[in-house]
Protein backbone atom coordinates (compact mmCIF):
# COMPACT_ATOMS: atom_id res chain seq x y z
CA UNK A 1 0.00 0.00 0.00
CA UNK A 2 1.09 3.32 -0.56
CA UNK A 3 1.78 5.53 2.59
CA UNK A 4 1.93 9.29 0.78
CA UNK A 5 1.29 10.75 -3.10
CA UNK A 6 4.37 12.82 -2.35
CA UNK A 7 7.89 12.30 -1.56
CA UNK A 8 11.14 15.25 -2.46
CA UNK A 9 14.27 13.80 -3.91
CA UNK A 10 17.51 15.40 -4.80
CA UNK A 11 19.07 15.78 -8.38
CA UNK A 12 22.07 16.88 -9.40
CA UNK A 13 21.81 19.52 -11.84
CA UNK A 14 25.35 20.60 -12.72
CA UNK A 15 28.75 18.90 -13.03
CA UNK A 16 30.71 21.06 -9.43
CA UNK A 17 33.65 23.01 -10.16
CA UNK A 18 35.77 22.71 -7.65
CA UNK A 19 34.63 21.89 -4.49
CA UNK A 20 30.46 21.30 -4.93
CA UNK A 21 28.01 24.07 -4.20
CA UNK A 22 24.38 23.63 -2.89
CA UNK A 23 23.22 24.96 -6.22
CA UNK A 24 24.99 21.97 -8.08
CA UNK A 25 21.41 19.83 -6.40
CA UNK A 26 17.91 20.62 -6.85
CA UNK A 27 15.94 19.34 -3.93
CA UNK A 28 12.57 19.05 -5.28
CA UNK A 29 8.78 16.90 -5.10
CA UNK A 30 7.64 14.19 -7.09
CA UNK A 31 5.02 11.76 -7.38
CA UNK A 32 5.92 9.21 -4.87
CA UNK A 33 6.39 5.89 -6.52
CA UNK A 34 4.69 2.82 -6.57
CA UNK A 35 5.55 -0.25 -4.62
CA UNK A 36 7.20 -2.54 -7.22
CA UNK A 37 5.92 -6.22 -8.99
CA UNK A 38 7.91 -8.63 -6.28
CA UNK A 39 9.86 -5.34 -4.66
CA UNK A 40 9.41 -2.86 -1.49
CA UNK A 41 8.31 0.43 -1.70
CA UNK A 42 10.85 2.20 1.35
CA UNK A 43 10.83 5.25 3.65
CA UNK A 44 14.07 6.53 3.95
CA UNK A 45 15.23 7.17 7.24
CA UNK A 46 19.20 7.69 6.69
CA UNK A 47 21.32 8.13 3.60
CA UNK A 48 25.18 8.44 3.84
CA UNK A 49 26.93 10.96 2.54
CA UNK A 50 30.61 9.95 0.96
CA UNK A 51 33.51 10.98 0.00
CA UNK A 52 33.54 9.09 -3.23
CA UNK A 53 30.52 10.54 -4.32
CA UNK A 54 32.73 13.42 -5.46
CA UNK A 55 34.02 11.03 -7.89
CA UNK A 56 30.52 9.93 -9.17
CA UNK A 57 29.30 13.22 -9.63
CA UNK A 58 32.34 14.64 -11.69
CA UNK A 59 30.80 14.08 -15.18
CA UNK A 60 33.71 10.82 -15.90
CA UNK A 61 33.74 6.98 -15.28
CA UNK A 62 35.60 6.37 -12.35
CA UNK A 63 35.84 2.90 -10.67
CA UNK A 64 31.72 3.34 -10.02
CA UNK A 65 29.48 4.26 -12.98
CA UNK A 66 28.94 8.42 -12.90
CA UNK A 67 25.54 9.92 -12.12
CA UNK A 68 24.61 12.08 -14.93
CA UNK A 69 23.64 15.57 -14.53
CA UNK A 70 19.47 15.40 -14.19
CA UNK A 71 19.71 12.17 -12.25
CA UNK A 72 18.76 11.40 -8.88
CA UNK A 73 21.50 11.14 -6.56
CA UNK A 74 22.07 7.97 -4.63
CA UNK A 75 24.39 6.36 -2.00
CA UNK A 76 24.19 3.80 0.92
CA UNK A 77 20.68 4.04 2.55
CA UNK A 78 18.57 2.72 5.24
CA UNK A 79 14.75 2.48 5.34
CA UNK A 80 11.93 0.66 6.24
CA UNK A 81 9.26 -1.20 4.57
CA UNK A 82 6.17 0.48 4.04
CA UNK A 83 4.68 -1.78 1.71
CA UNK A 84 6.07 -5.08 0.37
CA UNK A 85 4.88 -7.21 -3.20
CA UNK A 86 7.57 -9.63 -1.91
CA UNK A 87 6.70 -12.38 0.53
CA UNK A 88 10.82 -12.10 1.96
CA UNK A 89 10.36 -9.24 3.47
CA UNK A 90 7.35 -7.76 6.09
CA UNK A 91 6.38 -3.95 6.49
CA UNK A 92 7.87 -2.13 9.23
CA UNK A 93 11.40 -4.42 8.74
CA UNK A 94 14.20 -1.96 8.43
CA UNK A 95 16.72 -2.23 4.76
CA UNK A 96 19.80 -1.30 4.19
CA UNK A 97 20.82 -1.07 0.09
CA UNK A 98 21.87 1.57 -2.70
CA UNK A 99 19.63 4.03 -3.43
CA UNK A 100 18.07 7.19 -4.37
CA UNK A 101 17.75 10.31 -2.69
CA UNK A 102 14.31 10.68 -1.98
CA UNK A 103 11.92 9.99 1.09
CA UNK A 104 10.07 7.03 -0.68
CA UNK A 105 11.65 4.35 -3.18
CA UNK A 106 10.79 1.41 -5.05
CA UNK A 107 12.98 -1.14 -4.20
CA UNK A 108 13.97 -4.60 -5.61
CA UNK A 109 13.89 -7.13 -2.70
CA UNK A 110 17.21 -8.59 -3.99
CA UNK A 111 19.16 -5.77 -3.55
CA UNK A 112 18.61 -5.08 0.20
CA UNK A 113 19.64 -6.53 3.32
CA UNK A 114 17.79 -6.62 6.48
CA UNK A 115 18.58 -5.03 9.29
CA UNK A 116 17.90 -6.53 13.00
CA UNK A 117 17.62 -3.03 14.91
CA UNK A 118 18.04 -5.03 18.05
CA UNK A 119 21.87 -5.64 17.26
CA UNK A 120 22.64 -2.22 16.85
CA UNK A 121 21.36 1.41 15.86
CA UNK A 122 20.22 1.17 12.28
CA UNK A 123 22.73 3.91 11.18
CA UNK A 124 25.43 1.42 11.80
CA UNK A 125 24.78 0.25 8.55
CA UNK A 126 26.19 3.02 7.17
CA UNK A 127 29.30 3.44 9.22
CA UNK A 128 30.94 0.99 11.53
CA UNK A 129 28.77 -2.10 10.44
CA UNK A 130 28.67 -1.15 6.91
CA UNK A 131 30.66 0.23 3.83
CA UNK A 132 33.20 2.23 6.04
CA UNK A 133 33.43 -0.30 8.64
CA UNK A 134 34.76 -2.72 5.91
CA UNK A 135 36.85 -0.75 4.54
CA UNK A 136 38.37 0.16 7.84
CA UNK A 137 38.49 -4.21 8.57
CA UNK A 138 39.84 -5.19 5.55
CA UNK A 139 41.99 -2.15 3.81
CA UNK A 140 44.41 -2.50 7.15
CA UNK A 141 44.34 -5.90 8.22
CA UNK A 142 44.51 -7.36 4.48
CA UNK A 143 46.78 -4.67 3.42
CA UNK A 144 49.30 -3.43 6.04
CA UNK A 145 49.07 -6.63 7.66
CA UNK A 146 50.09 -4.91 11.55
CA UNK A 147 51.99 -6.97 13.73
CA UNK A 148 51.77 -5.84 17.66
CA UNK A 149 54.25 -3.38 18.25
CA UNK A 150 54.41 -2.13 14.97
CA UNK A 151 53.84 1.72 14.60
CA UNK A 152 50.37 2.90 12.51
CA UNK A 153 50.03 6.41 10.96
CA UNK A 154 46.65 7.25 10.06
CA UNK A 155 45.11 10.44 8.22
CA UNK A 156 41.65 11.50 7.87
CA UNK A 157 41.70 9.80 11.56
CA UNK A 158 38.55 11.36 12.59
CA UNK A 159 36.71 10.32 10.15
CA UNK A 160 34.64 6.84 9.44
CA UNK A 161 37.19 4.95 7.94
CA UNK A 162 40.19 6.52 10.27
CA UNK A 163 38.45 6.69 13.27
CA UNK A 164 37.88 2.48 12.77
CA UNK A 165 41.01 1.94 11.47
CA UNK A 166 43.16 3.50 14.28
CA UNK A 167 40.95 1.71 16.80
CA UNK A 168 41.57 -1.61 15.11
CA UNK A 169 45.54 -0.94 14.89
CA UNK A 170 45.15 -0.58 18.93
CA UNK A 171 43.09 -3.70 19.53
CA UNK A 172 45.66 -5.35 17.56
CA UNK A 173 48.86 -3.80 20.20
CA UNK A 174 50.23 -1.07 17.42
CA UNK A 175 51.29 2.27 18.29
CA UNK A 176 48.83 4.39 16.87
CA UNK A 177 49.16 8.17 15.32
CA UNK A 178 46.44 9.95 13.20
CA UNK A 179 46.02 13.35 11.42
CA UNK A 180 43.28 14.89 11.43
CA UNK A 181 42.04 18.62 10.94
CA UNK A 182 41.11 20.57 14.14
CA UNK A 183 42.30 20.46 17.89
CA UNK A 184 39.01 18.99 18.78
CA UNK A 185 39.36 15.81 16.55
CA UNK A 186 43.27 15.42 18.07
CA UNK A 187 41.25 15.37 21.59
CA UNK A 188 38.38 12.91 20.42
CA UNK A 189 41.38 10.63 19.01
CA UNK A 190 42.83 10.54 22.61
CA UNK A 191 40.06 10.24 23.40
CA UNK A 192 39.50 6.93 21.33
CA UNK A 193 42.89 5.54 22.56
CA UNK A 194 45.42 6.94 20.17
CA UNK A 195 48.97 7.44 21.36
CA UNK A 196 49.46 10.34 19.31
CA UNK A 197 47.68 12.76 17.22
CA UNK A 198 48.39 15.36 14.73
CA UNK A 199 46.37 18.51 13.44
CA UNK A 200 48.15 18.87 9.42
CA UNK A 201 46.72 22.27 9.58
CA UNK A 202 48.84 23.56 12.58
CA UNK A 203 51.54 21.05 13.24
CA UNK A 204 54.10 21.98 11.01
CA UNK A 205 56.49 21.21 9.51
CA UNK A 206 54.86 17.48 9.25
CA UNK A 207 58.11 15.52 9.39
CA UNK A 208 59.46 17.07 12.63
CA UNK A 209 55.98 16.27 14.36
CA UNK A 210 55.25 12.74 13.09
CA UNK A 211 59.18 11.81 13.74
CA UNK A 212 58.30 13.36 17.59
CA UNK A 213 55.38 11.26 17.91
CA UNK A 214 56.57 8.24 16.39
CA UNK A 215 60.14 7.29 17.71
CA UNK A 216 60.51 3.61 16.22
CA UNK A 217 59.56 5.01 12.35
CA UNK A 218 56.89 4.11 10.36
CA UNK A 219 55.51 0.63 9.86
CA UNK A 220 52.03 1.24 8.22
CA UNK A 221 50.15 3.92 6.59
CA UNK A 222 46.66 3.80 6.17
CA UNK A 223 46.28 6.94 3.87
CA UNK A 224 42.41 8.39 3.62
CA UNK A 225 44.05 11.91 2.45
CA UNK A 226 47.26 12.29 0.46
CA UNK A 227 48.82 15.42 -0.39
CA UNK A 228 52.20 16.73 1.37
CA UNK A 229 51.47 14.39 4.92
CA UNK A 230 51.58 11.59 2.66
CA UNK A 231 54.97 12.56 1.66
CA UNK A 232 55.98 13.48 4.92
CA UNK A 233 54.97 9.82 6.33
CA UNK A 234 56.64 8.23 3.11
CA UNK A 235 59.97 9.53 4.25
CA UNK A 236 59.63 8.27 7.86
CA UNK A 237 58.32 4.64 7.16
CA UNK A 238 60.06 1.99 7.92
CA UNK A 239 61.96 -0.94 5.67
CA UNK A 240 59.68 -3.34 4.29
CA UNK A 241 56.90 -0.81 5.59
CA UNK A 242 53.13 -1.28 4.21
CA UNK A 243 51.05 1.57 2.60
CA UNK A 244 47.33 1.20 2.09
CA UNK A 245 45.94 3.82 -0.13
CA UNK A 246 42.56 3.94 0.89
CA UNK A 247 41.50 7.34 -0.08
CA UNK A 248 42.87 10.77 -1.85
CA UNK A 249 40.46 13.56 -0.40
CA UNK A 250 42.89 16.17 -0.41
CA UNK A 251 42.87 16.05 -4.44
CA UNK A 252 39.28 15.05 -5.03
CA UNK A 253 38.27 18.66 -5.61
CA UNK A 254 41.40 19.70 -7.78
CA UNK A 255 40.61 21.34 -11.37
CA UNK A 256 44.21 19.74 -12.36
CA UNK A 257 46.98 16.48 -10.88
CA UNK A 258 48.55 17.81 -8.39
CA UNK A 259 51.48 15.24 -8.41
CA UNK A 260 53.61 16.68 -5.53
CA UNK A 261 56.38 14.80 -4.26
CA UNK A 262 57.90 11.91 -6.61
CA UNK A 263 57.72 8.77 -4.01
CA UNK A 264 59.55 6.19 -6.23
CA UNK A 265 62.70 6.53 -4.51
CA UNK A 266 61.26 5.82 -0.81
CA UNK A 267 59.00 2.89 -2.20
CA UNK A 268 62.53 1.34 -3.39
CA UNK A 269 65.14 2.44 -1.08
CA UNK A 270 62.99 1.07 1.57
CA UNK A 271 61.64 -1.47 -0.15
CA UNK A 272 57.59 -0.43 0.74
CA UNK A 273 54.65 -2.70 -0.21
CA UNK A 274 52.01 0.06 -1.64
CA UNK A 275 48.42 -0.85 -2.37
CA UNK A 276 45.49 1.25 -3.69
CA UNK A 277 41.84 -0.91 -2.57
CA UNK A 278 38.56 -0.86 -3.23
CA UNK A 279 36.30 -2.07 -0.70
CA UNK A 280 34.22 -4.00 -2.93
CA UNK A 281 36.85 -6.63 -3.32
CA UNK A 282 36.16 -8.00 -0.23
CA UNK A 283 32.35 -8.02 -0.80
CA UNK A 284 32.32 -11.97 -0.43
CA UNK A 285 33.54 -11.50 3.26
CA UNK A 286 31.59 -8.57 4.37
CA UNK A 287 29.71 -11.03 7.03
CA UNK A 288 32.84 -12.28 8.06
CA UNK A 289 34.23 -8.34 8.71
CA UNK A 290 30.67 -7.41 10.39
CA UNK A 291 30.72 -9.85 12.64
CA UNK A 292 34.13 -9.35 13.93
CA UNK A 293 33.58 -5.58 14.19
CA UNK A 294 29.95 -6.08 16.06
CA UNK A 295 32.09 -8.33 18.51
CA UNK A 296 34.74 -5.37 19.19
CA UNK A 297 31.42 -2.90 19.51
CA UNK A 298 29.87 -5.30 21.71
CA UNK A 299 32.81 -5.97 23.92
CA UNK A 300 33.39 -2.08 24.11
CA UNK A 301 36.49 -2.25 22.26
CA UNK A 302 35.08 0.17 19.30
CA UNK A 303 33.36 3.42 19.59
CA UNK A 304 31.95 5.19 16.96
CA UNK A 305 30.53 9.00 16.35
CA UNK A 306 27.68 9.94 13.83
CA UNK A 307 27.28 13.80 12.62
CA UNK A 308 23.44 13.30 12.02
CA UNK A 309 22.27 15.98 9.90
CA UNK A 310 18.46 16.57 9.83
CA UNK A 311 15.98 16.15 6.44
CA UNK A 312 16.83 15.23 3.21
CA UNK A 313 16.99 18.72 2.39
CA UNK A 314 20.59 19.05 4.20
CA UNK A 315 21.65 16.08 2.19
CA UNK A 316 23.96 18.35 -0.50
CA UNK A 317 25.44 20.76 2.73
CA UNK A 318 26.03 17.47 4.29
CA UNK A 319 28.28 16.24 1.32
CA UNK A 320 29.84 19.35 0.87
CA UNK A 321 30.91 19.33 4.85
CA UNK A 322 33.24 16.42 3.99
CA UNK A 323 35.82 18.52 2.12
CA UNK A 324 35.46 21.06 5.13
CA UNK A 325 35.97 18.24 7.64
CA UNK A 326 32.47 19.63 9.41
CA UNK A 327 32.16 15.46 10.04
CA UNK A 328 33.46 13.79 12.97
CA UNK A 329 33.03 9.77 12.57
CA UNK A 330 30.34 8.94 10.02
CA UNK A 331 28.17 11.86 8.13
CA UNK A 332 24.87 10.78 8.02
CA UNK A 333 21.46 12.48 6.87
CA UNK A 334 18.54 11.70 8.94
CA UNK A 335 14.89 12.18 6.90
N1 LIG B 1 39.04 2.67 -1.15
C1 LIG B 1 37.80 2.46 -0.73
O1 LIG B 1 37.16 1.45 -1.02
C2 LIG B 1 37.18 3.51 0.16
C3 LIG B 1 35.97 3.27 0.83
C4 LIG B 1 35.49 4.29 1.69
C5 LIG B 1 36.17 5.48 1.83
N2 LIG B 1 37.32 5.67 1.11
C6 LIG B 1 38.09 6.91 1.25
O2 LIG B 1 38.47 6.99 2.60
C7 LIG B 1 38.57 8.36 2.99
C8 LIG B 1 37.71 8.59 4.23
O3 LIG B 1 36.34 8.33 3.89
P1 LIG B 1 35.21 8.49 4.99
O4 LIG B 1 33.94 8.01 4.39
O5 LIG B 1 35.68 7.90 6.25
O6 LIG B 1 35.12 10.07 5.15
P2 LIG B 1 35.38 10.90 6.48
O7 LIG B 1 36.81 10.70 6.85
O8 LIG B 1 34.34 10.58 7.48
O9 LIG B 1 35.15 12.40 6.00
C9 LIG B 1 36.06 13.05 5.22
C10 LIG B 1 37.13 13.74 6.10
O10 LIG B 1 38.25 14.05 5.28
C11 LIG B 1 38.94 15.14 5.84
N3 LIG B 1 39.35 16.06 4.75
C12 LIG B 1 38.54 16.68 3.87
N4 LIG B 1 39.27 17.44 3.01
C13 LIG B 1 40.58 17.29 3.40
C14 LIG B 1 41.81 17.82 2.92
N5 LIG B 1 41.86 18.65 1.87
N6 LIG B 1 42.94 17.45 3.56
C15 LIG B 1 42.91 16.62 4.63
N7 LIG B 1 41.77 16.09 5.11
C16 LIG B 1 40.61 16.41 4.50
C17 LIG B 1 37.99 15.85 6.80
O11 LIG B 1 38.50 15.72 8.11
P3 LIG B 1 39.56 16.80 8.74
O12 LIG B 1 38.78 17.68 9.63
O13 LIG B 1 40.52 15.93 9.43
O14 LIG B 1 40.13 17.57 7.58
C18 LIG B 1 36.69 15.09 6.66
O15 LIG B 1 36.00 14.96 7.87
C19 LIG B 1 38.15 9.17 1.77
O16 LIG B 1 39.31 9.55 1.06
C20 LIG B 1 37.34 8.19 0.95
O17 LIG B 1 37.33 8.51 -0.42
C21 LIG B 1 37.83 4.72 0.29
Amino acid sequence: MIMTDQSRRVRLVAVPEGLPKETDFLVEEHAAPECPLDGLLVKTRYLSVDPYLRGRIAGKKTYVDPIPVGNVMESGCVGEVVASRNGEFRVGEMVAGLWAWQDYVGVDAGKVQRIDAAEAPVSTALGILGMPGMTAYFGFTELCLPKAGETLVVSGAAGAVGSAVGQIAKILGCHVVGVAGTAEKVAYLKSLGFDGAVNYRTDKPYGETLAALCPNGIDCYFDNVGGEMTDAVLGLMNTRGRVAVCGQIASYNDRKEDIGHRPYTDILVKQLRVEGFIVSRWGARFPEGRKQMAAWLKAGLLRYEETVYKGLESAPRAFIGLFAGENTGKALVEL
